[in-house]
């Protein structure tokens, strides 16, 4: 009997990778067609190259001054990630932008999840409690997360998955981003990962 090939996924952090902890603890139950082979960090004290290396994943910092333009940059990460053969790479709190030289290459193969619903309150000056901060100031009564393919245009691609919960009176943008963290995006993260990968089997298959 031959067994499927899994998809190989590389995640890609820049603090505390919260998200990359639910896709290593959904492997095997949400995330079955997809494995985590690689976890890379832009910056040294990114707890999540931690985490990987406890769940004995090669972790790699590639610091941004790697490179000395964003364009070699992007050079350096795709040979990196050409090197473990990855098929799929999954932006958990990744903040830095990536460019025509890495999307090219990578075409419909990266995702990245966004603590807003999209279109709303995203775009390059949105990240971290930023994006909380301009939903209560906005009045909104919903927010929630989003999971989209990336493309050049920050933030502004197609949408695999997105759930929303309420805004509550006394909420804080700290609040809110941990009910929306908690509550949304450790599930819906792994659910659009495993999709994802399912379709890239398919297509390749
Ligand atoms: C999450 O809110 C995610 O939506 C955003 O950055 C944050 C990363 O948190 N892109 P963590 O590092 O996964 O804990």
């Amino acid at each position: 009997m031959q067994t499927e090939r899994k998809i190989r996924i590389a995640v890609l952090v820049s603090g505390s990778g919260s998200n990359l902890q639910a896709l290593l603890d959904a492997q095997g139950s949400t995330l079955v067609s997809g494995e985590i082979v690689l976890v890379v960090a832009n910056k040294e004290q990114a707890y999540g190259l931690e985490r990987a290396r406890k769940h004995q994943i090669k972790a790699v910092c590639l610091p941004n001054k790697t490179a000395p333009t964003a364009d070699e940059y992007d050079l350096a990460l795709v040979q990196l990630l050409q090197a473990h053969q990855i098929d799929l790479v999954v932006l958990a709190g990744w903040l830095r932008i990536l460019g025509p030289r890495f999307l090219q290459v990578f075409a419909e193969r990266v995702i990245n999840i966004h603590p807003s619903l999209l279109p709303a309150f995203g775009g390059k000056d949105f990240y971290g409690l930023k994006v909380h901060q301009a939903a209560l100031d906005r009045g909104v009564q919903v927010s929630g997360a989003t999971v989209h393919y990336v493309e050049e245009a920050v933030d502004a691609g197609p949408i695999i998955w997105q759930e929303a919960l309420r805004v509550q009176p006394d909420d804080t943008p700290q609040s809110l981003q941990q009910r929306i963290l908690s509550q949304i995006e450790w599930k819906i993260l792994p659910q659009a990962t495993e999709v994802v990968a399912q379709k890239i089997a398919r297509d390749s298959g």
